[in-house]
């Protein structure tokens, strides 16, 4: 039925702006009578950072900024949904025209800049289906104009530890000023130090809410070996590896649009985001479960980032250009895997070619 329409509205949204676009279809998604999706095969389950979660496919963050469709997303087949990036006080970004399509490449740039309807409008839709079931995290960043970013992201974590499934820091959008800077070691140190302590203020009254810490790809290694070790003495849940890259790989065939600034992701981005999540398993040693997310656009990509060391994949660019029934079409692909390998748990194959992508050429 949705892949249905799905191919009769396809051509439609891709006539329109990029933003109007995804406009419509988060209109569209607040109001299909969706039917819950068929429970899914149990070999797909993972449990990581403590919750259950059905399948390892999750939407990634960017899509349903307002946490206006998590509920939506679940139905569709998605085993978790991260709603934001939300800001403490709304925000408008940067001005449009900042979503560009690649079509030829298979790739989006963006320069969005978090526009966000801040954070009292996201806590009051998390707060009302905080008992619905389901993993919906959020993910949650500084305002631009913030005096002090670190305690934009304390505060957030007060309000939404109690109603999210878990807690992304994003300091990985190239999107605002000075963001990514939050990823030196001195600067990460003092944020995740705060933002633990605030995690743990919460927790007394609202039991554990996981932490994980969204990165870019485009750290050098001696970057993430700094990374790494402060986001295993600072004892987060997990990382998520990553967010879009501010490089264009040569071979881009869109040459106009690739000068656009932003961050860039969908199939362009598979190499590198694949090779950084490998560098990251190895250097984490198991402390805790990865998220891979980066130009996921099939069932072999997304095995790829389990083997390459992820317990858990999020996508969101190749929706643009194949539709939701790429979760149906990974989940296959994801079973007919276990099956070859006659495994019962996806956790058996989690980092089982990291020494090899680490011991290839770097992606160009
Ligand atoms: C239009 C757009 C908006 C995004 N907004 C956010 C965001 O608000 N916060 C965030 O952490 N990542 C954001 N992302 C990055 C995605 O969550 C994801 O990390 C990245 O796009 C790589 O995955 P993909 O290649 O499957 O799209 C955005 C991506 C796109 C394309």
């Amino acid at each position: 039925m949705i892949g249905l329409f799905e191919r009769l509205a396809q051509p439609f949204l891709h006539a329109l702006d990029p933003e109007d676009a995804h406009s419509l279809t988060i209109k569209m998604l607040t109001c299909a009578p969706l039917p819950r999706s068929a429970g899914d095969d149990k070999r797909l389950a993972v449990r990581a950072f403590g919750l259950n979660f059905p399948n390892p496919i999750g939407m990634a963050a960017g899509f349903d900024k307002n946490a206006e469709v998590p509920d939506a997303l679940l139905r569709l087949g998605f085993g978790f949904v991260e709603a934001g990036t939300v800001t403490p006080l709304p925000q408008r970004g940067n001005p449009r025209p900042r979503v560009f399509r690649l079509n030829a490449d298979r790739g989006v740039i963006n320069r969005l800049g978090f526009n966000s309807q801040g954070a009292e409008a996201v806590l009051r839709r998390l707060a009302a289906r905080a008992n619905a079931g389901g993993i919906v995290g959020i993910n949650i960043g500084a305002n631009k104009d913030t005096a002090d970013r670190v305690a934009d992201y304390v505060r957030l974590i007060e309000r939404f530890a109690p109603v999210a499934s878990y807690v992304t820091i994003n300091i990985s959008s190239p999107n605002t000023p000075g963001l990514r800077d939050l990823q030196q070691a001195k600067a990460l140190d003092d944020l995740l130090a705060r933002v633990i302590d605030a995690r743990e203020r919460v927790t007394r009254r609202a039991g554990p809410t996981p932490v994980l810490l969204k990165i870019a790809p485009d750290l050098s290694l001696a970057e993430l070996d700094d990374v790494v070790g402060i986001a295993r003495a600072r004892r987060v849940d997990g990382m998520i590896v990553g967010n879009t890259t501010v490089t264009r790989p040569a071979n881009l065939r869109e040459t106009g649009k690739a000068k656009e600034a932003g961050g860039l992701s969908g199939r362009p981005l598979l190499p590198l985001a694949t090779r950084m999540l490998g560098e990251t398993y190895v250097r984490v040693e198991s402390a805790f479960p990865l998220i891979g997310t980066g130009g996921i656009d099939s069932g072999s990509a997304a095995l790829g980032k389990i083997r390459a060391g992820a317990s858990l994949i999020q996508l969101y660019s190749a929706l643009v250009f194949r539709g939701l029934g790429l979760v149906a079409e990974i989940k296959s692909a994801l079973i007919a895997a276990l099956e070859r390998h006659s495994l019962d748990s996806l956790s058996e194959l989690v980092g089982a070619d990291a020494a090899a992508v680490t011991a290839e050429p770097w992606p160009g």
